[in-house]
């Protein structure tokens, strides 16, 4: 009895070290949250201050959002930074060309001149946070917004510009707003960004490092991805943004961080600072399934044949693997996250998880005499059961539309004015043109995916789902959608130079709106239409549901620190270096080394090529300072820090807040994750700044950018 109480003891001690690392934390809530006491038993040996000071030059001031989607953290006092490979890639792609393949060669600039301007790039600082819980609940309560409207995006950014403008921060005139709710509009919070967007190529390696292992190990381990990149954020002279001009000067930030090759070892404090771009940990166990069937499923489906085709026209020449490595790359990454998803669901038992959370919820809803608690998760699921289907076609339109570039727009989208002139129209169809007809465009094989991705739209649909249009076509056609593709693919004003050309000597309405492809994209889009009109009835329901129901768990939780959904905005997360057991008898160790790239070299392969540079390093041991102990190079290594897409490029950092590494993925175990964190399985993968720096400096032969970094042993 003695020893079963002493159990019991020692496990409930054991809860808080366990369930340590979940949680994408927010940075304005660490202090009111006391993580500080969790973080330090893992190791932290700095002041939470220097983390996040909404006073002082702090560790979020180091780092930003990269691109549209990524996150990126400055090294040097000159604006340079770091963030993935897969990051960059896009940017990368875009200035390479045959004769300059940056992305299959690499890119070393030697000076600040050779830095390479990019298009549409940017990087942004989180400038100030403020909690508006109070203001948005006061307008509700004296009627100025309705309940309704506290969940709309496009309201609440009028109420966040609103403010903005009534605010006389400093330096106002290069920042913007954004108010977000969190917790289910439980919170809300009004964040100013500033957004630069002078940002130039500096070094990047190439595929074969950058991509190692390609899509046969995207969200896998063990892994030995040289995921990174190099950039840099230029301003004007007063370190203000400004758009590119050779009279930019490399930016000084408030803070930038150092960098360790003093090496991790397991059990060693590991913390990641970014911008996690979405998870839904607050799901009930039904819309779980709802995820994995009408969204994962449908999903995976048509990107299966879309990929099937690219792969096969990538492997025929240089230049169309150039021209389609980024959407291989784009359309691969969640259609492989689709299917690992909806297995570890199911090995995790994330639904059976789910199940016991909700009876529990239930029971303590019931115990406190709350029928609103107690009833909340049957309405989701009502609602739910309700939408299933038009979830299902939604997946299924915005795949079709994400699959085949010639459905991806609409001349129709806009108004009517913008047609309203012969010229308007010449105008408009050149302009679309020229955006389909981009430099990586080929017609003939977004014929090739179109041939088979809308017979298989038809096969998942009724006709009743269907636009009447397109099931005339079909009937028109005797079911053969082969042909009425070709028919489109070919007689389109935006099929070729030549037909647009014969439009533009005598442009008209009727004749556009006569033209297959433009009756084709319009059928496609009042289907969309249609949908997201039953989607925004539902959500209606279902926000203040949501609502309720973690207001709900918050209570329950009776002050135990809990983290909001992620939703672009910047988090933190802390844990450990540590290996995992993927199955039964078999241990992953925490990292990887460059044997382990040579071992799986296979010059046949695309993904699994070695770079000769490379391996004569490897012969030499030719590591510099940056080899392990026992000799060898460091490639990738393992945290168990609570990470998602969005925070790619984002820094490790040691129990000093020193860079030790970059995340770039989660393993193939725990990619149930966004919906409930593992504690046993989950884990992040990062690539270890001693490789990053060892391809730099030995590899790339750009000593120039270790000279400005600040390296500690
Ligand atoms: N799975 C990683 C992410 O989503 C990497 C994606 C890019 N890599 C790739 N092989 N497609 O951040």
């Amino acid at each position: 009895m003695k020893k079963l109480l002493l159990t019991i003891i020692v496990a409930t001690l054991a809860i808080p070290q366990l369930r340590a690392d979940k949680g994408m934390w927010l940075l304005q809530l660490m202090r009111q949250q006391n993580l500080e006491d969790n973080m330090r038993k893992l190791g932290l040996q700095i002041s939470v201050d220097e983390i996040y000071s909404p006073e002082a030059p702090s560790i979020k001031d180091a780092i930003g959002i990269f691109g549209g989607g990524c996150t990126g953290e400055v090294v040097s006092p000159n604006g340079l930074v770091v963030t993935n490979h897969h990051c960059g890639f896009g940017f990368i792609q875009q200035l390479s060309t045959v004769e300059h393949n940056y992305l299959q060669n690499g890119f070393w600039s030697q000076s600040y001149e050779e830095e390479l301007p990019c298009e549409d790039i940017g990087f942004t600082f989180v400038v100030k946070i403020t909690d508006v819980t109070d203001e948005i609940n006061s307008r509700i309560a004296s009627g100025k917004i309705t309940e309704e409207q506290s969940f709309s995006r496009a309201e609440l950014a009028k109420i966040g510009k609103e403010l903005f403008d009534a605010d006389n921060v400093e330096g106002k005139k290069y920042m913007y707003p954004q108010l977000l709710p969190y917790f289910e509009a439980n919170k809300y919070y009004l964040v100013y960004y500033k957004k630069y967007t002078d940002v130039r190529l500096v070094g990047t390696p190439p595929f074969a490092i950058g991509k190692f292992g390609g899509e046969t190990d995207n969200w896998m381990w063990p892994r030995h991805t040289g995921d990174f990149s190099v950039f840099r954020i230029y301003g004007d002279k007063d370190g203000n943004p400004a758009a590119y001009s050779k009279d930019n000067v490399p930016l000084k930030t408030p803070k930038h961080l150092n960098i360790s090759i003093a090496g991790t070892e397991q059990g060693d404090f590991a913390m990641i600072m970014g911008f996690p771009g979405s998870t839904s940990r607050y799901l009930t166990a039904e819309e779980v399934e709802q995820r994995m069937y009408q969204k994962n499923e449908p999903r995976i489906a048509m990107r299966d044949v879309t990929l099937k085709i690219i792969r096969e026209e990538m492997e025929k020449s240089e230049d169309i693997n150039i021209k389609y490595a980024s959407k291989l790359a784009r359309i691969s990454n969640y259609w492989k996250n689709s299917i690992g998803m909806n297995k570890a669901i199911i090995d995790n038992k994330v639904l059976e998880t789910k199940l016991q959370e909700e009876a529990d919820f239930k029971a303590w809803a019931k115990s406190i005499g709350s029928s609103e608690y107690a009833n909340v998760v049957e309405q989701i699921n009502a609602c739910v059961r309700e939408m299933n289907r038009t979830q299902y076609l939604t997946t299924l339109t915005s795949e079709l539309i994400g699959n085949v570039e010639f459905f991806a727009r609409n001349l129709s989208d806009g108004n009517k004015k913008m047609f309203d002139t012969p010229e308007k129209i010449a105008e408009q169809m050149q302009s679309y043109y020229s955006w389909l007809h981009n430099r990586d465009y080929i017609h003939n094989i977004d014929r090739r995916i179109a041939k088979e991705v809308l017979p298989l739209y038809f096969e998942l649909t009724k006709p009743e789902e269907r636009d009447s249009y397109l099931n005339e076509v079909e009937k028109k056609y005797k079911g053969n959608l082969a042909k009425y593709i070709d028919e489109v693919y070919d007689n389109s004003i935006l099929a070729n130079e030549k037909n647009l050309k014969k439009f533009l000597k005598k442009p008209s309405l009727k004749k556009m709106e006569s033209d297959p492809a433009y009756k084709l994209r319009t059928a496609i889009l009042s289907v969309q239409r249609e949908l997201s009109k039953k989607n925004s009835e539902f959500a209606k329901r279902m926000n203040p549901l949501h609502k309720t129901y973690l207001k709900g768990l918050m209570e329950k939780a009776n002050g135990a620190p809990m983290a909001p959904d992620a939703n672009f905005t910047m988090r933190m997360t802390y844990g450990s270096v540590k290996p995992y057991q993927p199955k039964d008898g078999v241990t992953y160790n925490h990292y990887t080394t460059l044997k382990g790239v040579m071992e799986k070299e296979n010059p046949k392969s695309s993904e699994f090529i070695v770079p000769a540079r490379l391996k004569e390093l490897y012969d030499r041991k030719d590591y510099g300072d940056y080899a392990l102990p026992n000799g060898e190079m460091p490639v990738a290594f393992l945290t168990t820090n609570d990470i998602t897409g969005g925070n790619s490029g984002s820094g490790v950092l040691n129990s000093k807040g020193e860079l030790i590494g970059l995340a770039f993925d989660g393993n193939w175990e725990s990619l149930s994750g966004d919906i409930n964190f593992d504690n046993d399985k989950q884990r992040c993968i990062n690539v270890d700044i001693r490789y990053v720096l060892f391809v730099i400096e030995k590899f790339g032969g750009c000593k120039r950018l270790i000279d400005e970094m600040k390296i500690v042993k």
